[in-house]
């Protein structure tokens, strides 16, 4: 695709970090405009004063939502799951029928996207995106594969990693890219307690707590290995980490993550019921 335009309808927290990704890089089949619609004049405000580029334009409300889905090639969807009803009445009159849509909604499946148009790509992506670290997972409708896997991988990359899965996955990926930031944000949280219940001052014990879990996560993705491989060599027999991680399984927190998943992937399902 050439010279195409990008309406980005809900530029809020998630519209932007994928808008100020795909700014951040420069590839092939460059958009040539982006739209980022809001529907408040103060969001639409504050965005503009921490989003600006040459490319972008602002814009707020029903009636600009669809004159920007008029011009745009690629629609991306950044509101509220349950808002995408009233998004679609607002621009269906601008619709063309083969636009390229891009769901970034918890839950709505692409058979219910695909009102907007049937070539669907439905993105799950995280809040790190927001900083170039962020995971996306994307699932495609069978019209929108063939025709727009690469454009779309080269849109959403920049958030950090982009791969393709099933959209029968699509809600446990919700739960374990979406959601499980705010989980690791927990487990981050009792690291940094315990450091301070120890005596480490709180900000030396965040930025011990922070670098851990960055590094793990490196050591598991670069090694490909288990990580009950990698746990397992950190166990000093009789030593301080295996008495540690007794006291995590005693207490079941390996189950309650997992169940963490298992509920917020089951609250993601629900959402495409209402
Ligand atoms: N936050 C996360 O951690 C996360 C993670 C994964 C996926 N998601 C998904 O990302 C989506 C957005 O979440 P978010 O956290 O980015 O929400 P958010 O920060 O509240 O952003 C929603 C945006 O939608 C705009 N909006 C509402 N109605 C609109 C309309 N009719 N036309 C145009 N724009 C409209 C809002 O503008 P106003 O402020 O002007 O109303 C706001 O900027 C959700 O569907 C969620 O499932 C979020």
């Amino acid at each position: 695709m050439k010279d195409y335009t990008i309406a980005v309808l809900g530029c809020g927290v998630m519209g932007t970090a994928v808008t100020s990704a795909i700014l951040s890089t420069s590839f092939d089949e460059y958009p040539s405009k982006i739209i980022c619609c809001n529907s408040s004049e103060k969001s639409s405000n504050a965005l503009k004063a921490k989003l600006t580029h040459p490319i972008v334009e602002y814009s707020f409300g029903a009636e600009s939502n669809k004159n920007a889905v008029e011009q745009a090639d690629v629609i991306v969807l950044g509101c509220k799951p349950y808002m995408y009803k009233d998004v679609y009445e607002q621009v269906k009159g601008g619709l063309s029928g083969d636009q390229l849509l891009i769901s970034l909604l918890a839950g709505i499946t692409i058979e219910e996207l695909q009102v907007f148009s049937p070539y669907v790509a439905k993105v799950m992506t995280n809040t790190p995106a927001q900083f170039g670290c962020g995971m996306a997972t994307i699932a495609f409708s069978s019209e929108a594969e063939p025709k727009y896997e690469q454009l779309v991988m080269k849109l959403i990359s920049p958030v950090g990693k982009a791969i393709k899965i099933p959209e029968k996955n699509m809600d446990a990926a919700t739960a374990l890219v979406g959601s499980a930031p705010a989980f690791c944000l927990l487990m981050m949280e009792a690291l940094i307690d315990g450091g301070v219940r120890m005596g480490i001052p709180y900000d030396t014990a965040r930025q011990c707590a922070a670098k851990v879990m960055e590094g793990t996560g490196k050591m598991v993705d670069q090694t490909g290995d288990h990580p009950a491989v990698l746990k397992s060599k950190v166990c000093t027999p009789g030593g301080t980490t295996i008495g540690g991680l007794l006291k995590l399984e005693d207490a079941g927190v390996r189950g309650a993550i997992a169940r963490a998943i298992e509920e917020a992937a089951n609250i993601s399902k629900s959402f495409s019921k209402k």
